[in-house]
């Protein structure tokens, strides 16, 4: 496999004492979409920041296209896009002016019709003229898009390209990510909206105070950990499961007018055949049963709450 990004036993120790990279080791397969999701403070910024050279890791090594982060930074760097965070721009300077000098700082010649085709893939082309202070939030991340792309990275890192976009505009975000991929970029990606996540990745790395609890094929992952919920709706409540449906993961709704019974993938060809069989012996009355599967938010809770301490 063509690792693009190879991540090996990073550990960050802040000033402070925070230790906020564990032995972080991770490869990136060249033109995937990789999500890392993981909660507040998990550590995703600081690993993307040593990913791009911005910070040094206490011990540890990043290698883009094979170029050690450190001693080639400028051939790694060049070949990085990182949409930040933290917004930063300059408030006085317009949308062209800056992205324009996004360009320059790469040592790259000037290219108009390049910047009028990135300002438009962002739906940014008719804001050209605006000075940033007068820029909405969603917009602001977007003019720090289309500075992260305007020297033709093939590896672009995105934290949290979509905090503060409205759902119509992430979803034109999402189409320029695909695109991204399309063309045979590689990007790794920071959410806490599992949906973007859902909808966007190849594969998925949850971080977990500074280590990596998880890597897996989004589809992989869904199979694996996911799993059916069946509702039983009855006609009158419920207030305890039946005696002979407490060997299920089966629970009651708040309402007490549902039953909820919840089948891993694993187990799910025998055992729901057994629950159905074991369902018609009780004396509940069924008004109607439909089923679900379980979300990848709640797949993600479950990991996150199993390794609590
Ligand atoms: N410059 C710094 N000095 C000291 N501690 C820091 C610094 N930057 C980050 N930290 C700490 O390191 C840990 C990881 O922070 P980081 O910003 O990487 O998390 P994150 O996963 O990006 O969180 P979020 O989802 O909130 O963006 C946190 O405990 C944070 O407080
Ligand atoms: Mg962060």
């Amino acid at each position: 496999m063509d690792h693009v990004i190879s991540i090996k036993n990073l550990n960050k120790t802040f000033a402070n004492g925070v230790m906020a990279l564990k032995n972080v080791s991770l490869d990136v397969n060249s033109g995937e979409i990789l999500a890392l999701l993981g909660p507040n403070g998990a550590g995703k910024t600081t690993l993307i920041s040593i990913a791009c050279g911005l910070t040094y890791a206490s011990s540890g090594q990043v290698f883009i296209a094979g170029y050690d982060i450190r001693k080639d930074y400028k051939a790694a760097r060049r070949l990085v896009g990182l949409v930040p965070q933290e917004i930063a721009l300059e408030r006085y300077e317009n949308v062209l002016d800056t992205v324009h000098f996004s360009r320059g700082l790469f040592g790259l010649p000037p290219d108009n019709a390049l910047v009028e085709k990135t300002l438009r893939l962002l739906s940014l082309w008719d804001k050209r003229e605006s000075s940033l202070r007068a820029l909405s939030g969603g917009m602001k991340r977007r003019v720090l898009i289309a500075k992260a792309l305007v020297h033709e990275p093939t590896i672009i890192f995105l934290d949290e390209p979509s905090a503060g976009v409205d759902v119509e505009l992430r979803k034109e975000m999402w189409d320029v990510i695909k695109g991204l991929r399309d063309q045979g970029a590689t990007v790794v990606l920071t959410t806490h909206y599992i949906e973007e996540a859902e909808e966007l990745a190849d594969r998925i790395a949850i971080i977990d105070k500074g280590a990596i609890s998880l890597i897996e094929q989004k589809d992989q992952l869904i199979k694996q950990m996911g799993g059916k919920k069946i509702h039983i709706d009855l006609t009158e409540p419920c207030s305890s499961i039946p005696a002979n449906l407490q060997k299920y993961d089966t629970h009651v709704t708040r309402d007490k007018k549902s039953l909820v019974y919840v089948c891993d993938t694993k187990y799910r060809e025998k055992e729901i055949g057994l629950f159905l069989n074991d369902l018609h012996k009780t004396n509940l009355n069924i008004r109607d049963i439909t089923t679900k599967e379980k979300t990848l938010e709640e797949i993600f809770m479950s990991i996150i709450e199993e390794r609590k301490p």
